[in-house]
């Protein structure tokens, strides 16, 4: 008889966000005159904007002429698009990445869940708490998070590192052993930043303790502070031991359409592999390019129509993470991020668990949160909204919230 691989059989429960929408939608059968606004999921609202569109038709044009049409797309990406991505997402703020460096792919997800396919399974992984739980979980079907504690809701042999009001949600340095570090700044859940001197010593302590950091920027877009890190590469000595990961889906609205990208240095070598070489060689086995039509989408991003839109675009979600930051603490709210980053991370009243406060929330006011303790241990007494409704039901959300 086969076996299965029984690490997936460890997983504690279904993902946070399919319990979120079993709950809603019983919620929506049981009342169904009832308007429920979402401010749960990241996923953005807003239609691909213009420059992006035309991109779009242009190359479904494209292929359908045998002079223009094209087939498998190289499999590390097109270059005219690592290209620009080296220029505009690197070069120009003084980091130096070659295209080459650069693996095009269908999001970060499947990046931020594939990645630890490079390591031995006897690492240890370090993740910040609160965590976007891809990190753990994927790392958990690899066999490389030992027993887990359902009374705690942590893994044996995993670090984390807690992120708190007393630390500004950006986690301490840590005291353990870790071999993989997982990094998101702008952070989701909790909507916190990182400055470059706080980057700089995780860059500094991955050196010195032969560790490798994955960098999750996915809201890099959204960072509106001037002097904050847009990339790890901005610090010294992140090529011999970063890894950074992005995603075409906060800063473009790309989430239907998938795309993504991983930078990994060459000068990323653990003895004498190379984490580059190897990243290509599974790319090249397990991976056969994201579509044409939608690179030449995403290197539309880059010109001067497609940065103007996507500005706008960004701009106005952070309009909605403005009006949710200071709507909820003008109503005696403790709330924080919304400031480079789509989330707002708000205390949940009265000591409520973050459950209480998600299930009061949408019986009493019709509006989906994500409760924090679904991120980890530490977001627990937290809840977060996101800036990726309308505008209208942003205010609307907040006007049924200051009626509780
Ligand atoms: C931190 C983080 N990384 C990655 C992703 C996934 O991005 P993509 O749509 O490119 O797969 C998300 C999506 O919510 C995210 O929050």
């Amino acid at each position: 008889m086969y076996k299965v691989n029984d690490n997936y059989l460890k997983l504690p429960g279904s993902y946070l966000f399919s319990t979120i929408a079993g709950k809603v939608t019983a919620f929506q059968a049981q009342n169904p005159d009832k308007n429920i606004i979402r401010l749960g999921i990241g996923d953005v609202t807003k239609p691909l904007t213009a420059p992006i569109i035309k991109s779009l038709h242009e190359g479904v044009d494209e292929m359908a002429d045998a002079a223009t049409f094209k087939g498998y797309a190289p499999d590390l990406g097109y270059s005219f698009l690592r290209e620009i991505i080296a220029k505009e997402d690197y070069a120009s703020r003084g980091a130096h990445i070659e295209a080459d460096e650069i693996f095009v792919s269908d999001g970060a997800k499947s990046d931020s869940g594939n990645i630890q396919e490079l390591f031995a399974v006897d690492n240890k992984i370090a993740v910040s708490d609160p965590v976007y739980p891809v990190y753990v979980d994927s790392n958990v079907m690899a066999g490389r998070t030992g027993t887990y504690d359902a009374s705690t809701g942590c893994w044996s042999d995993v670090v984390y590192m807690p992120c708190t009001e007393e630390n500004g949600f950006v986690a301490d340095l840590p005291k353990e052993r870790a071999d993989i570090i997982y990094l998101c700044f702008p952070n989701n859940p909790t909507g916190a930043a990182i400055t470059k001197d706080q980057l700089q010593r995780w860059v500094d302590y991955a050196n010195e303790h032969g560790s490798v950091i994955i960098y999750d920027a996915a809201y890099e877009a959204y960072i509106s502070e001037p002097d904050l890190p847009h990339t790890i590469y901005e610090c010294e000595g992140a090529r011999t031991c970063a890894i950074e990961i992005r995603s075409f889906s906060k800063n473009a609205g790309f989430t239907g359409v998938r795309l993504g990208f991983t930078v990994i240095p060459k000068d990323l070598r653990c003895g004498d592999a190379s984490l580059h070489d190897m990243w290509a060689r599974r790319h090249g086995t397990k991976y056969n390019g994201a579509p044409y039509i939608i690179q030449k989408a995403g290197a539309a991003c880059y010109t001067p129509e497609g940065k103007k839109s996507l500005k706008e675009l960004v701009g106005s979600y952070m309009k909605n993470a403005d009006a949710i930051l200071k709507g909820l603490q003008s109503m005696g709210y403790t709330a924080y991020g919304g400031v480079n980053a789509p989330y707002i991370w708000l205390k949940t009243p009265d000591g409520m668990t973050s459950w209480d406060f998600f299930d009061f929330l949408l019986e009493k006011a019709n509006v989906v949160g994500t409760p924090g303790s679904g991120f980890g241990p530490h977001g627990e007494g937290y809840f977060r909204l996101t800036a990726f409704g309308t505008y209208e039901n942003t205010l609307a959300a907040l006007d049924r919230i200051k009626e509780l």
